[in-house]
């Protein structure tokens, strides 16, 4: 959920480097952010100099912190403490020699703050993080005997704050006496990124694609101590050294910016008919590999959180009607408790953007002890849940920094619509029925279309509630579109089952009620005009989303007829209105309040 960004190198410009890299990072959501520097001037090197501030970076500089060749930085995104300029990270040691960043929850922080306290170490912050500091600190007092033990003795005294410390962290220390930084990881994901006379720690891989494409992602238990020149990797634990297993970034810089678009949420939509296009040209091939290894599943068990969980769900949908395989969706959280009765031969197929979803990586480490085998399509290559699963395959959407997730949905259902088809021995349907996606989803973006649905989010914009309202793989269709509009727009959208309309949720339909019907050309577009009309008899303003204009449509946005692969341009219609009610409303798509972008804390 945080975002880490830390340099040594020979450049004195680090401060602003970090900024940078932080800025890079702003997509995933935070709350606050700061920066410290070892200053390179002997005067000055007696104490870490620190930046941080409540907000966000926008126009923030860091000009007022002296030069220096050692810094590192952090966006918060609170867990224990408000969001104040004291409770931003780094935090401090009592000398002001010692800094510290954290992604994660240090669950015994109480009993460590307390046992601290005794000990005379004064706090200024409410967080969990800063107990680190001043841990650090206790054990460099007892490790440091003569100056020069400085460097070996500052990451024996991390190594030892490290292992005291309950839950699941990442961390980075610097202090002003070794020219380093040390950094441990146990579940929030650490990326060490190889320079030429630097180098880089990260929390995301986006943020080391202007320096280096030579990665090295910490795995739990690992620490690095990261110098100028070397990179020193080890267990924490038995201290046994590791050697890196160097990586290639694939994606580029270029990749990772707004370009021509005001929002990445906009440029990653726009992406889409492209994206869609290459998926159905290079993608079959992965496709039947895990068609394969689904088909001697006595079981299938689709797994995603938030709109990778809505994808799962999709995929369910295609993988019993055309894959005829029993197949299960959970959410992670409530995946537990099917976990000990999985029968022998089940496969969990995960599915996420970002690889580093807390919930899932939870799942599937229960998952894999109980000798279920877990089959992986996620984004982002290399990312913790790529290395966990058995087998990983790429989604293929291409870096996503827009926090309401939009092409890696289309991308997961175009991926899940392949394998369907190929676990039917039928690979041609499910390329030409993407390569249709693609299609539709251009007709879809046309300036016409997106101007009418423009208007449409317009006449929505003051409405308190919005009822999302489809049948059979469209319920998914309304689900994942009701998400997108409370997310970032703020007004509550309930997705509703049509057939369930009568079971409930009519109650509440009555002449203020908006309801946004998804009819496709399926078997069930007979039943949800039907439905329609239930809302309309009862007062209901109706917009339709169909290939064809009914009567009972009060407004109306057309959509091409794909057949079974319609749940990806209809979805494409809801990204918008949600993104264009976002802006008649005033707020920033890419930034919705109290959500991140990887959801790295359980
Ligand atoms: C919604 C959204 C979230 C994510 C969810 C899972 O727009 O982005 O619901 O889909 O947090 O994230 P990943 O796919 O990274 O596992």
């Amino acid at each position: 959920m945080c975002g880490i960004f830390g340099y040594i190198g020979d450049k004195k410009t680090a401060p602003s480097m970090v900024l940078t890299g932080l800025k890079t990072l702003e997509y995933r959501g935070y709350d606050s952010w700061g920066v410290a520097v070892v200053p390179d001037s002997a005067d000055e090197k007696k104490v870490i100099f620190v930046k941080k501030k409540a907000g966000k970076i926008g126009a923030a500089t860091v000009s007022d912190l002296p030069p220096g060749s050692l810094a590192f930085g952090h966006t918060r995104w609170a867990t224990h403490g408000g969001v104040t300029d004291k409770n931003a990270h780094p935090h401090l040691d009592c000398t002001k020699m010692i800094a510290v960043i954290h992604n994660g929850i240090v669950e015994n922080h109480e009993t460590l703050r307390n046992e601290l306290k005794k000990k005379g170490h004064v706090f200024v912050s409410e967080t969990d993080t800063e107990v680190i500091a001043h841990l650090v600190e206790e054990y460099l007092k007892k490790f440091s005997v003569l100056p020069r033990d400085a460097a070996p003795a500052f990451s024996k005294a991390v190594q030892a704050t490290f292992k005291d410390l309950d839950g699941l962290n990442a961390i980075i220390v610097i202090n002003t006496m070794a020219d380093e930084m040390v950094a441990a990881r146990n579940g929030s994901p650490l990326v060490v990124g190889f320079g030429t006379g630097e180098n880089f720690l990260a929390s995301d891989p986006v943020a080391l694609l202007p320096y280096t494409k030579q990665v090295h992602f910490l795995e739990d238990d690992e620490m690095v101590v990261v110098t100028r020149q070397n990179i020193h990797i080890f267990n924490a634990h038995s201290g046994e050294r590791i050697r890196p297993k160097k990586q290639l970034l694939t994606w580029t810089a270029e990749e990772t910016e707004k370009g021509k678009f005001p929002y990445f949420m906009l440029k990653e939509i726009h992406e889409q008919p492209g994206m869609l296009s290459e998926i159905a040209a290079d993608s079959t091939q992965q496709a039947s590999a895990l068609a394969r290894e689904l088909q001697k599943a006595s079981r299938i068990y689709l797994v995603g959180s938030g709109t990778s969980g809505y994808a799962a769900r999709a995929g369910s949908y295609y993988f019993a009607t055309v894959g005829q395989k029993i197949t299960n969706w959970s959410s992670p959280t409530e995946m537990h408790h099917h976990i000990d009765i999985l029968p022998k031969n089940a496969v969990m197929l995960v599915m996420s953007q970002s690889g580093e979803t807390m919930d899932l990586l939870d799942v599937v480490k229960r998952a894999k002890e109980h000798g279920t085998r877990v089959l992986s399509l996620v984004n982002v290559v290399n990312s913790s849940l790529w290395r966990m699963s058995d087998l990983s395959l790429p989604i293929g959407a291409g870096p996503e920094k827009g926090v309401a997730s939009t092409k890696a949905f289309t991308a997961t259902v175009a991926q899940l619509i392949l394998m369907a088809y190929a676990m039917n021995n039928d690979t041609k349907t499910g390329q030409k029925l993407v390569a249709q996606a693609a299609k539709a989803t251009r007709a879809v973006l046309t300036e016409k279309n997106v101007k009418l649905i423009k208007d449409v989010a317009g006449s929505l914009k003051n409405a308190e509630h919005l009822f999302v309202v489809g049948r059979g793989i469209s319920y998914v269709t309304v689900m994942e579109c009701a998400l997108k509009i409370k997310e970032i727009s703020y007004i509550h959208a309930e997705g509703v089952s049509a057939g369930e309309l009568k079971h409930g949720p009519l109650a509440l339909i009555t002449k203020s009620a908006t309801c946004i019907v998804y009819a496709p050309n399926d078997q069930h577009h007979a039943s949800a005009i039907a439905n329609a009309m239930e809302m309309k008899a009862r007062g209901a303003h109706i917009i339709g989303v169909a290939p064809t204009k009914e009567d009972v449509f009060d407004e109306y946005i057309p959509v091409p007829d794909i057949g079974e692969a319609s749940i990806i341009p209809n979805v494409v219609v809801g990204q918008l209105l949600a993104y264009y009610l976002t802006l008649e409303r005033g707020f920033d798509p890419d930034m919705p309040r109290n959500l991140a972008k990887s959801v790295t804390v359980k």
